[in-house]
């Protein structure tokens, strides 16, 4: 079984004052049935992991550089990301592909990197509203897990994050069918590739435009194990009541 997890990721949003919805959420979910993790900027990793302390809210970051030190200005390497406290890193969000250039073949590098450092490396995949048009999202998702996945992960050092491009930070999220869809081509190629036991423990989240309005009806899908959330997780209040929707899931 995979785990549940509900993911916030901050992307360039907050300062110490921000550090308040911790508490608020520590205060709300002392034992949760799920995991809950935040991805902060940079700057309050490691603020927020030393508040967190041993609480059951898992830190992370937005994107690591896939060498582990050296010459490489303005970049964090994984084991960076661990000595601040965290245990997870994003990679591959959209928003780096297109702001960064960055390729599949960069964010496999990065992801073997996290997982060789120890961190559990959430994986990004998605369409742009163009390809779906076209009628190409699963060849497009395909070639970005086939491309984007390194061969070092286990059923728990790998999540797979499902975030239509289209459905970031706009309001619009895809069908139900089509989530659906999606997520068991995601579960097929991953049992495909790396067998039944690992395959079908990697937790597999969608993102885009999750809110505390839609977040039940997207967790009823059944390879849907959380959600990767953007703008509703700046919140500890709408954050919530996304993480109460993925608890009764
Ligand atoms: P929104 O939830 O703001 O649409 O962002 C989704 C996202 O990009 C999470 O990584």
């Amino acid at each position: 079984m995979a785990q549940k997890l509900a993911a916030g990721n901050w992307k360039m949003n907050g300062t110490s004052a921000s550090l308040a919805e911790i508490d608020a959420m520590l205060a709300a979910y002392p034992s949760p049935n799920c995991g809950i993790l935040i991805c902060p900027p940079a700057t309050l990793l490691e603020r927020m992991s030393r508040r967190i302390g041993d609480g059951p809210i898992a830190t992370g970051a937005q994107d690591c550089h896939a060498a582990a030190s050296g010459a490489h200005t303005g970049d964090t390497s994984a084991g960076m990301i661990k000595d601040a406290g965290g245990a997870y890193v994003i990679v591959g969000h959209s928003e780096r592909r297109t702001d960064h250039g960055e390729t599949d073949a960069i964010v496999r590098a990065k992801a073997e990197a996290a997982v060789g450092a120890g961190l559990v490396a959430i994986v990004c995949v998605g369409e742009t509203e163009t390809q779906r048009d076209e009628g190409v999202t699963l060849d497009v998702i395909g070639t970005q897990l086939a491309g984007s996945i390194p061969d070092n992960v286990t059923g728990v050092t790998l999540v797979v994050a499902y975030e239509p491009v289209w459905a970031i930070g706009t309001g619009r999220i895809p069908t139900i069918d089509q989530i659906v869809e999606v997520h068991d081509f995601i579960r097929a190629r991953l049992v495909e590739r790396f067998g039944g036991d690992v395959g079908t423990t990697v937790s597999l989240l969608y993102g885009g435009s999750v809110k505390p309005s839609n977040a039940a009806e997207i967790f009823a899908v059944g390879n849907v194990d959380g959600a990767l959330v953007g703008g509703a997780s700046l919140k500890a209040a709408d954050f919530g009541a996304i993480i109460d929707a993925l608890q009764d899931a």
